[in-house]
């Protein structure tokens, strides 16, 4: 896997400012071989756990449409702020400056599900931990978090307490 995602993981220096090197998977979900081994490999671990995954916009629901899909369960969308038409439940993170809100429907689970929640890049732990919270507001059960990429220097995982978190490709500083 991770020879994969070397091969077709772009390295953008000073994006989205000096001093920030930016890691772009669009190289890789836009490889037929890249997005199957993804996919597959981000599931694996979780198999016949789950009955709904949670894809969060935008990176994310590249992931959980195809992993829903993969393995024959159904979509949750995790909306940014305002987005959604219905009543929802909101629950805010940390950006570097300020907050941001993530969104879900309020009746989008159906009781009991099993939900896996998935992400491109595990960064802070802020969205993907706005996305947990959201999943037990609803009546959910967050069985665990896949995403592609863990840059471990940000401390993602030591957020997510308690949560099982698979990444496919752990980055250091
Ligand atoms: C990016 C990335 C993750 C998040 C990780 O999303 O796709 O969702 O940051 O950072 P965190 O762990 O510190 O919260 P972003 O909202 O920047 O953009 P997107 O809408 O393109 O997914
Ligand atoms: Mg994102």
């Amino acid at each position: 896997m991770e020879d994969i995602l070397d091969r077709l993981c772009a390295t953008v220096p000073d994006y989205p400012k000096p001093g920030i090197v930016f890691k772009d998977l669009t190289p890789a979900f836009a490889d037929a071989e890249g997005l199957r081994a993804i996919v597959d490999a981000i599931v694996a671990p979780f198999a016949g756990e789950f009955d709904l995954v949670a894809g969060i916009e935008a990176r994310g629901f590249l992931l959980a449409s195809a992993a829903a899909y993969a393995t024959g369960t159904g979509v949750l969308t995790v909306r940014k702020a305002g987005k959604l038409p219905r009543e929802t439940f909101t629950e805010e993170y940390a950006l570097e400056y300020g907050t941001a809100a993530l969104e879900v429907h309020t009746t989008d689970i159906p009781d009991g599900a099993r939900v896996l929640v998935l992400d491109d890049v595990l960064a802070t732990g802020g969205t993907v931990g706005a996305a947990v919270r959201l999943v037990n507001r609803c009546g959910g059960t967050v069985v665990g978090v896949g995403v592609v990429l863990e840059l471990e220097a940000l401390g993602g995982r030591g957020a997510l307490v308690g949560q099982r978190v698979h990444s496919l490709q752990r980055l250091g500083d």
